[in-house]
């Protein structure tokens, strides 16, 4: 509606948002055989219009191979973020969809990751909505909050004339709900992605919702259907390899596991002793001696000749992993990731939702939220890398004892889960309860489990700290709870 009420206002109004703008004539533009006509229109422009990225482009793969502004950009009326840019149909969001069309094996394992679908297990595990409502509550905020410099914020500021501000945001008050979108916007969103929203359209421009754009979030929805952003790891407009492959880049977002891999031998070994980091296939002993997030999670594993190839790369980071370490359980063949995803997700956004009907990379109808491998696969992927350099004996030690430790330790985390339960059904579950056992129990993966399987042994140094926070907790859920009832589910969840 809105979207349609934009269109027409442009063409009474005539809105335009062309400027008047210098050109580079095309016989200056270096290389200029290589480019296509339409790309070589917008390199006229932008030469001297956000050169930046001109600069950024001009040297990569891309620009060596003819693939220009043009090629990536380039956009159809189908998708509800294309505009008429000079004579040119395209838009700002290069998705996977418009990847796709030069590299679908990459966009296709993306999506078949967890990385593809991070933007859903957020959302639709409740846990978006009431973290931030929950802290709100626990911090003292009411029902609404009075904006501060009103008038500084909405009426005078260069950032908010220059856009279309929704209008939840620019009431007077906020909504609690309004307030944990913004909590939200910036900080689960930025690493899980966002869902990006067209939400004003004219002939030559078109606004993105403030809420949920700019983000290069893993999993983010695009208004054309399309799931991610290839650009997290790749920077635009280098697209430098070499820079998706540093653990740096993953660490953007896999804060915890990146520290803990930071103080690993692996990490000292890849960080001094790596060379050739922008070529195509790396091989190890000879490109790098310790392995980075990349070459264990993404990159080929060869026979321990290195030369024969056992598994290719891959875009699906979820290849390697046996368990689903963050709850402490192992994982099964096509085992659902969240069980009322699709039922949610079918009532919530309806049939029409582009997403589900983006044929040409033909995503499942109901989102194939399953675990390709089962734990035993998986298993023998791992071995595999890490028998590239060490011995079969080294490795199976390794696991053999990690994953008993695995399995115990997850006895904690259902415990807690248990006790959650308990309260909810006393009814005397409140938002600390929501808080405590929330943190307690991703404590146990994010900094114990998986820095084990990060090389990490300072992790457990910190247990004594955790253990007692978690005692401290455990005193008041008895109290509350009472001595029997917590007795008993510590005998059937701890014993
Ligand atoms: C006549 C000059 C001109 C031509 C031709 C031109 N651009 Fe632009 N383009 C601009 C200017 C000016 C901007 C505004 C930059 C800003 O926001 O500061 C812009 C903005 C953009 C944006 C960002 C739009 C937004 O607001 O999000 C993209 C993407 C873009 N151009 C791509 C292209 C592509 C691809 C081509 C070739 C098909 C092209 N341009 C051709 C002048 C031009
Ligand atoms: C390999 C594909 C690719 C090529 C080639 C490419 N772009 Fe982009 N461009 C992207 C991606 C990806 C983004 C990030 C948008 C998103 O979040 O989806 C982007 C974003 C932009 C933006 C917005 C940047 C910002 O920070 O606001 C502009 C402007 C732009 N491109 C212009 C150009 C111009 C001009 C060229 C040619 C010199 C070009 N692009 C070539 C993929 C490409
Ligand atoms: C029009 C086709 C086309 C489109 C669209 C396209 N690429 Fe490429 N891409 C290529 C070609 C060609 C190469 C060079 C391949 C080679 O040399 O083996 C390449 C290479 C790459 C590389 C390797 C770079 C390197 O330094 O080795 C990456 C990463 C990449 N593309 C990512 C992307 C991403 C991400 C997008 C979408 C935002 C995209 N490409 C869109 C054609 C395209
Ligand atoms: C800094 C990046 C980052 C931010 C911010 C972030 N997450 Fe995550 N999230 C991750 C990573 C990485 C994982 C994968 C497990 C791990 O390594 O801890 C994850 C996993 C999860 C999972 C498990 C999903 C599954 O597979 O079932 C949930 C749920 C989750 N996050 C919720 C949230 C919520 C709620 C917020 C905001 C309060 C949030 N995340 C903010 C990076 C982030
Ligand atoms: C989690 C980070 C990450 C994301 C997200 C990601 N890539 Fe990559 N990409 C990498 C890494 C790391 C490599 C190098 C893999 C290797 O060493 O074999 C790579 C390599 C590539 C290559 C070069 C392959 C080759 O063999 O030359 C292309 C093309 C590419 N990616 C495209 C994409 C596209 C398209 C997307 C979006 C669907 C995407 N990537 C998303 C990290 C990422
Ligand atoms: C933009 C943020 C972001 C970046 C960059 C990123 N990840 Fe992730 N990654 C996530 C989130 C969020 C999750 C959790 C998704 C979920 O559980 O829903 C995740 C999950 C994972 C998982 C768990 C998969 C599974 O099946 O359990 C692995 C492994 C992983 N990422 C590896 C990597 C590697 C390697 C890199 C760098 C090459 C990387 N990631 C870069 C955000 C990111
Ligand atoms: C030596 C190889 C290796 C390196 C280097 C490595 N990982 Fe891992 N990673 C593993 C193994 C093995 C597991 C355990 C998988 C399992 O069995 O579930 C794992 C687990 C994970 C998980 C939890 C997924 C799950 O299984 O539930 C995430 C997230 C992750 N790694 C991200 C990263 C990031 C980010 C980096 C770099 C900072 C990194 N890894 C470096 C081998 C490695
Ligand atoms: C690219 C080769 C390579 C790969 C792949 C690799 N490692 Fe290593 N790893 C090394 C090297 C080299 C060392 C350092 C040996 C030394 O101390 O001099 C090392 C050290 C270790 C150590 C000893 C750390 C210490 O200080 O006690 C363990 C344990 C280990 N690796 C486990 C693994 C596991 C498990 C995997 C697979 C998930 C793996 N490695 C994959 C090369 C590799």
């Amino acid at each position: 509606m809105r979207s349609l009420l934009g269109v027409t206002l442009a063409f009474f109004v005539s809105i335009s948002f062309a400027k008047n703008i210098k050109k580079t004539p095309i016989s200056k533009i270096e290389n200029a055989e290589r480019y296509s006509e339409e790309t070589l229109q917008c390199l006229s422009c932008h030469m001297n219009a956000k050169a930046f990225v001109y600069y950024d482009w001009k040297n990569s793969k891309h620009a060596m191979k003819g693939v220009g502004c043009y090629e990536c950009h380039r956009s159809d009326i189908k998708d509800p973020s294309s505009f008429m840019h000079y004579g040119f149909r395209i838009s700002t969001l290069v998705t996977p969809r418009k990847c796709a069309r030069c590299h679908k094996n990459e966009v296709k394992e993306h999506l078949s990751s967890l990385h593809g679908k991070a933007y859903f297990t957020l959302s639709y595990n409740q846990i978006t909505k009431s973290y931030y409502l929950y802290l709100l509550k626990l911090m003292g905020y009411g029902k609404y909050t009075k904006l501060p410099y009103y008038k500084l914020l909405i009426k005078k500021n260069p950032s908010t004339e220059v856009i279309f501000l929704p209008k939840f945001l620019k009431r007077k008050k906020l909504s609690k709900y309004t307030l944990a979108s913004l909590f939200n916007n910036h900080s689960c969103l930025k690493c899980h992605g966002s869902k990006v929203r067209v939400y004003k359209k004219f002939v030559d421009k078109v606004f993105l919702s403030p809420l949920g754009f700019p983000n290069e979030g893993v999993g983010r929805i695009n208004p054309d259907g399309s799931v991610g952003s290839c650009a997290n790891c790749h920077p635009f407009h280098s697209f430098s390899i070499k820079v998706a492959r540093s653990p740096e880049s993953c660490g953007v977002c896999h804060k915890y596991t990146y520290e803990s891999y930071k103080h690993s031998f692996h990490y000292v070994l890849y960080k001094n002793l790596s060379k050739n980091l922008d070529k195509k296939n790396l091989i190890p002993g000879k490109d790098y001696r310790g392995p980075s997030c990349a070459s264990c999670h993404m990159g080929a594993i060869y026979e321990d000749d290195l030369h024969t190839l056992k598994y290719p790369s891959t875009h699906n980071v979820s290849r390697l992993s046996a368990w689903k370490l963050l709850y402490g359980v192992p994982r099964k063949k096509n085992m659902k990731i969240n069980k009322t995803l699709s039922k949610t997700y079918y009532i919530k956004a309806g049939k029409k939702e582009a997403i589900i009907s983006s044929k040409p990379l033909r995503y499942s109808r109901s989102l194939n939220m399953t675990y390709n491998l089962s734990f035993i696969e998986a298993r023998k992927v791992a071995m595999a890398l890490c028998e590239e350099c060490h011995t079969r004996a080294w490795t199976a030690n390794y696991f053999a004892t990690l994953d008993e430790l695995t399995a115990s330790i997850s006895k904690l985390q259902k415990f807690l889960l248990a006790l959650e339960k308990a309260l909810k059904k006393k009814k005397v579950y409140t938002a600390y309860d929501y808080i405590m056992i929330r943190n307690l129990y991703l404590k146990l993966s994010r900094k114990v489990t998986i820095p084990a399987f990060h090389e990490n042994y300072a992790s457990f140094q910190s247990l004594d700290k955790f253990t007692l926070e978690l005692n401290k907790y455990l005193n008041n859920v008895k109290r509350r709870l009472g001595l029997r009832t917590y007795l008993s589910l510590k005998r059937k969840y701890l014993n």
